[in-house]
């Protein structure tokens, strides 16, 4: 590995990253962010202002990716008209396309992994004394003290509290590129959380594939539900969110504890991805859609006025008519406050990759357009009627 270099003291070299995806990407590139900066290097404003270009990338929907991967492709032109500036792909797509990414873009100079953002910037001025590219991934452990010497936002501000997932949902990749489930330990959260509000930061989110499953590896006696009450009980913290929770394991002391204690937002994205038994064991996400309505009405009685948003797959192999209809019922039964709706996209290796993506594309988009409207419909009556009183739907 490259040596590590001093700080830059006359002219510090500067780096921009372009994030996609979900609020753990966003937070690991704070966390390479404040890498480099340690290292005497400075935010850049634009690509155009860059000594080094980052993408780090999000592997979870084909569209995602695709995007990701068209975007670096058009910066192959900024590179042959500044071939020192120094390309990096880094994240889920890199991880999953490790022996790819330099094929289809030959002009990219580093390829990391999720597993290997604390090297990026060894790796990046290594590169800038040897144009050797380097493919770093296939590691998914990383340490469990994260990095917290830069938050982008000082008002609110993400705390990782576990890596990848153990779930296997059968549509998901998340498992192949973040690893199984790594809870850190108390201590270190609380420790971060405490850092963080030393900064100034008032508002935390806490981030995890499934909260709720949080410490089941650990067998120190753990949960959610103590974490969250540790949390609250940090003087400068006044609001704490967290993402996201799965029907599986969320269980009523959740909606205790969330009623409880006040800094806690009354919000609950709990994704329910399809209302068909059938679809979800196919997808084996290990809950029904009776569950799932008795999770609601158990929330309901605890936190009445709780904002509960969802994610919804339309298209998953298999999905007939009858199928995504019991979708719309469901959704229209429950009328979520918000409800990110998705078209089912194959990604290999989740096990769902190795089915036929059988429903027609004008049929998925026929679905996805469908709840988009019932969403909009539910949104716009919550919100008249929020001045009275929630009218619940026909
Ligand atoms: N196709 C479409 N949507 C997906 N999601 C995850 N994997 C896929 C896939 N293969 C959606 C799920 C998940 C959200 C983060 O992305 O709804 O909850
Ligand atoms: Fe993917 Fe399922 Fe884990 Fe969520 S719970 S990250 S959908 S495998």
């Amino acid at each position: 590995m490259p040596e590590k270099s001093k700080t830059y003291e006359k002219s510090p070299p500067k780096v921009f990253i372009r994030t996609f995806g979900c609020q753990m990407n966003d937070r690991d590139s704070e966390i390479i962010y404040g890498l480099f900066m340690e290292r005497g290097w400075k935010i850049a404003e634009s690509v155009e202002d860059a000594d080094c270009i980052l993408f780090n990338t999000c592997s979870v929907r084909h569209h995602a990716e695709q995007r990701a991967y068209s975007n670096m492709g058009m910066l192959a032109k900024l590179k042959r008209r500044r071939p020192g500036v120094i390309l990096g792909f880094t994240g889920c797509t890199a991880e999953k396309d490790k022996d790819v990414v330099i094929k289809r873009l030959p002009h990219v100079d580093l390829v990391a992994g999720p597993g290997e953002i604390y090297n990026i910037p060894d790796y990046i001025e290594g590169l800038m004394k040897n144009r050797k590219k380097i493919v770093a991934a296939g590691k998914l452990e990383r340490p469990d003290r994260e990095n917290p010497s830069y938050r982008g936002n000082k008002t609110g501000t993400y705390v990782s509290i576990s890596e990848g997932c153990d779930n296997f949902c059968s549509y998901c990749i998340v498992p192949y590129v973040r690893g199984r489930q790594r809870s850190r330990k108390k201590e270190l959260i609380i420790e971060e959380v405490k850092s963080a509000s030393e900064m100034g930061v008032k508002e935390i989110t806490l981030l995890g594939q499934n909260v709720n499953s949080y410490g089941n590896d650990l067998k120190d006696g753990q949960n959610f539900m103590t974490l969250l009450e540790e949390v609250h009980a940090i003087d400068g913290i006044k609001r704490i969110r967290f993402v996201t929770s799965h029907p599986k394991d969320t269980k009523e002391a959740l909606f205790q504890t969330m009623r409880d204690l006040p800094k806690v937002y009354k919000h609950l994205h709990l994704p329910l991805q399809s209302g068909s038994a059938k679809i979800l064991k196919a997808m084996k996400r290990g809950y029904s859609p009776e569950h799932y309505l008795g999770l609601i009405d158990g929330l309901r009685k605890y936190i009445p006025d709780c904002n509960i948003t969802t994610d919804i797959i339309v298209g998953f192999h298999g999905e007939e008519d009858s199928d995504f209809e019991e979708t719309y019922s469901i959704m229209k039964k429950i009328g979520f406050d918000s409800a990110y709706i998705f078209k089912y996209s194959p990604r290999p290796p989740a096990e769902s990759s190795r089915l036929a993506d059988d429903v027609l594309p004008e049929v998925k988009k026929e679905r996805h357009a469908r709840l988009l409207e019932l969403q909009k419909e539910i949104s716009r009556r919550k919100r008249d009627s929020r001045r009275n009183e929630v009218l619940p739907m026909a």
